[in-house]
């Protein structure tokens, strides 16, 4: 280790692997020189709270051991040249500008190119900079986090292009500081993203959750059961947020929500209201009454535009100009009452999940034995603290799909024949397509990895089971951002 303060990404030496070896063979065939350093960011499993990180409530993800590895060298002109180890992705070159200069721009069918999410990350290094800037940058990247797959990839990459900018400028922000720049900066892609994805990246430990939490960002480990493991499976249905407009409605449907909540109960239209959490602040009411107040104040199941600038009293173009982002502009219908809803519920159950997780496991180990004698806190009666922590990831599904709908035919699927293994499961990650997790029993991992392979990847989606295996597999909580050199 060097002399980095704690909460700095730690540097160490570089260790000697395939992939560090394959990244270094690549870097030196297109630039005919080594990296001087090597950048690593896992990609994330989100366990349980989604779609909530944006409205202001904790989160319990957990850092994979896949990750993005990207090699760097500084060099003096102020360029950048990006390369990657996989070849489909083509090679790309840009002067280094000031970051109001440097676009980032979707391609035809306005899907971003791989590349904008490094430029993402480095347009935002350089704004933190305030331009201030030194030479430029060779990069060769190389990931093996599945992409569209929920599982954090271009968060990641976002981190990992943010990281290595930032080091080759010789600064090193605190973790915190740099997850919340990454995730002002993936939000030049055009997505309206929380900022779990880059907490977990920077602050992750291995072995544990983090139950994460925001405004000021903070991340607390959270022991896992030991006796059961989070598993993951791929639906093999994509999702790219950015491509279309469905995680935006949502980002702006809560807004709307939480406006209109501030506004019914006296709050003044200019008080500075941007999210579901900040309102129940201000209001001082536990989330039990947030609900009751949306069963009051958002009855309806779908409203109009019109019927939202009356209820804010502003003008159309007000609601343009103000609340929506260009890909929600021509939207004429809002589900505010359901996305509040799945929130308010949701921070609910992160709630109680920790709290079960604390008051039962701790350092991975189950306190109360692992046999059925167990008994949880009030809210567990006297289950096993495993079947209720399930309960609430299936909870957690059932309202991403019927009251998010966020959820895909595949993803159901996934569930379904998960439960019908007593296994429970959810989506994870935005959704739309991307990755269940379940919570598995330890004793019937192999079974249950298995069957999914049978029922879902070769009966249902036709492909090989050799092939599937790669769809499907058991985490090990990891750490987070580490720089080689
Ligand atoms: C994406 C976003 C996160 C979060 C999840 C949904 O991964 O980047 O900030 O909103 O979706 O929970």
């Amino acid at each position: 280790m060097s002399d980095v303060k704690i909460d700095e990404v730690p540097i160490t030496g570089i260790p000697s692997d395939k992939r560090i070896t394959q990244i270094k063979n690549d870097f030196f065939e297109e630039f005919g020189t080594m990296p001087q350093f090597i950048v690593k960011v896992p990609g994330r499993v989100n366990i349980i709270g989604e779609h909530i990180d944006y409205c202001g409530y904790p989160v319990l993800p957990l850092a994979l051991e896949q990750d993005i590895l990207i090699g760097g060298k500084p060099i003096d002109v102020q360029e950048l040249h990006l390369r990657n180890t996989n070849k489909k992705y083509i090679k790309y070159s840009t002067k280094l500008l000031s970051f109001e200069d440097l676009d980032i721009k979707a391609d035809e069918t306005g899907k971003p190119y791989w590349y904008n999410y490094v430029l993402c990350g480095i347009k935002g290094a350089i704004e933190y900079l305030n331009n201030e800037i030194v030479g430029g940058l060779q990069l060769c990247i190389d990931g093996n986090i599945p992409p569209a797959s929920g599982l954090s990839s271009s968060s990641a990459l976002v981190s990992a292009a943010c990281l290595s900018f930032l080091y080759a400028q010789k600064v090193y922000p605190s973790k915190t500081e740099i997850a919340s720049l990454c995730a002002k900066s993936e939000r030049y892609i055009g997505t309206q993203g929380g900022g779990m994805d880059q907490a977990i990246a920077f602050l992750a430990e291995k072995y544990s959750a983090q139950y994460i939490t925001f405004d000021p960002l903070q991340a607390k480990p959270v022991s896992l059961p030991e006796n059961a493991v989070f598993v993951v499976a791929h639906s093999l249905a994509e999702a790219n947020k950015a491509a279309t407009n469905d995680f935006n409605r949502r980002v702006i449907e809560c807004r709307l929500a939480a406006k209109i909540l501030a506004v019914s109960n006296g709050a003044s239209l200019d008080q500075k209201i941007i999210n579901l959490s900040q309102v129940q602040k201000n209001l001082n009411k536990s989330l039990d009454e947030m609900i009751s107040l949306v069963d009051e104040f958002l009855c309806k199941n779908s409203y109009t535009k019109n019927e939202v600038c009356d209820m804010l009293n502003i003008t159309e173009k007000e609601l343009n100009d103000i609340y929506l982002t260009p890909n929600t502009k021509h939207l004429s219908e809002f589900k505010l009452r359901q996305r509040a809803l799945h929130v308010y519920k949701e921070a609910m159950r992160v709630e109680s999940f920790r709290k079960i997780c604390e008051d039962n496991f701790s350092n991975g180990s189950c306190k109360n034995g692992t046999n059925g004698s167990s008994h949880t806190n009030g809210n567990s009666g006297s289950l096993e603290p495993i079947s209720v922590l399930g309960t609430l990831m299936t909870e957690s599904h059932e309202s991403l799909k019927k009251l998010y709908e966020c959820s895909h035919v595949n993803l159901d699927r996934l569930v379904d024949i998960s439960k019908a293994m007593n296994v429970h499961s959810r989506l994870t990650g935005a959704g739309w397509g991307g990755c269940i997790v379940a919570l598995c029993p330890k004793e019937i991992v192999d079974n249950y990895i298995e069957t999914l392979v049978d029922k879902f990847y070769v009966q249902y989606c036709n492909i090989d089971k050799n092939e599937a295996l790669a769809y499907v597999f058991a985490t090990t909580p990891s750490h987070g951002a580490v720089i080689y050199k």
